[in-house]
């Protein structure tokens, strides 16, 4: 039997979730991890180069497992666990950022975007590309799932591992990125791209009461009678077969069909909101020291031939 190829995978802690990011990146994943030898790590540290409060952090260090575990991702079928503390990762980065120059670096679009957005241009945001290589590299990854905004960010990892292979001889494997895509732009509420910073959004593992009062809000084209938006977030829990008739029957009836979606969401929700307040934080803990032991036997061996080919080992 062919061996699983390995995905490796790293998630910042990100506040609430909405429904558009389960069809967008927390699903794709879930269907796919088990498929793989896989590694869910939590970016801790690169959260660090925006987020400057110890509360936060940790509360969003426990909810990001939560969310995934919640989601579906059984933590016996995939190492799980934190950036920091594998101490490798950013000994690893270090060396890569001996490697590459400055001008490389400045080609980061997520660099130039998040400092138009006004954020903190600190060293660390600069050099995050060579710490994601290095969280990637360290595994012998093949696969990296991530959202198209962090496609450039594997090209780097491709590009210092081959700068290492070729100064230093054949240490990495050249990952190849997997572009979740799930099901396309789920929209919010006002029919643009659901998201957080739009304020438009259905909370993913929201009270039966925050899912209705998000769907009642969602605007409505009074002059169609089949309103679209309402009909696109159904679209994500029924077929179009299911919903013709319901949407046939209520023709111009926007609070019925409003209450069905409500009753849809719901249902297919509550186990999944179930299943994470049933997740203590004991528990998280334990997850992570679990796939802490494991990534760090993965990581060390690799780093210790590493320092030997740069010579820092004697
Ligand atoms: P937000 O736009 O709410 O800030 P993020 O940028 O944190 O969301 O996105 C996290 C992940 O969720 C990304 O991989 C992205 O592709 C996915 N995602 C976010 N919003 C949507 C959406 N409306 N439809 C589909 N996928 C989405
Ligand atoms: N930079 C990624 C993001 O913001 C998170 C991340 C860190 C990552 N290390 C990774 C993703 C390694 C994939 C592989 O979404």
């Amino acid at each position: 039997m062919e061996a699983k190829k390995r995905l490796f995978t790293g998630l910042q802690p990100s506040g609430q979730l909405h429904i558009g990011n389960y069809f967008g990146a927390l699903k794709p994943f879930a269907d796919i991890y088990d498929k793989h030898e896989s590694f869910l790590m939590v970016a801790d540290y690169h959260a660090l180069t925006s987020l400057k409060d110890p509360v936060r952090l940790r509360e969003g260090i426990i909810d990001v497992v939560k969310n995934y575990v919640a989601a579906g991702v059984d933590p016996q079928k995939a190492v799980i666990f934190k950036q920091s503390d594998i101490q490798e990762h950013t000994e690893l980065a270090w060396i890569f950022e001996c490697l590459v120059t400055v001008p490389f670096l400045m080609q980061a679009h997520a660099y130039k975007d998040k400092v138009v957005k006004g954020l903190e241009a600190n060293a660390g945001l600069f050099n995050y590309p060579m710490l994601m290589a290095a969280d990637i590299l360290l595994y012998d990854t093949d696969v990296v799932p991530v959202g198209e905004d962090q496609r450039q960010h594997v090209e780097y990892a491709r590009e210092a591992a081959a700068k290492f292979n070729l100064g230093f001889g054949q240490t990495f494997k050249e990952p190849q990125e997997k572009i979740l895509t799930g099901i396309g732009t789920v929209p919010g509420i006002d029919g643009k791209k659901m998201s957080k910073s739009y304020g438009n959004t259905i909370p993913l593992f929201g009270s039966k009461d925050e899912i209705s009062k998000a769907v009642m809000n969602i605007v409505t084209d009074s002059s169609g009678e089949r309103p679209a938006i309402v009909y696109a977030i159904h679209k994500l829990f029924r077929t179009d077969v299911e919903l013709e008739p319901l949407y046939d029957t209520n023709k111009g009836n926007y609070k019925a069909l409003k209450e069905a979606l409500v009753e849809d969401i719901e249902k297919f929700i509550a186990p999944m909101r179930e299943r994470r307040t049933n997740i203590s934080d004991e528990e998280v803990k334990n997850i992570l020291q679990d796939g802490a032991d494991k990534a760090r036997a993965v990581a060390s061996s690799k780093m210790r031939e590493v320092r030997q080919k740069v010579g820092v080992a004697l």
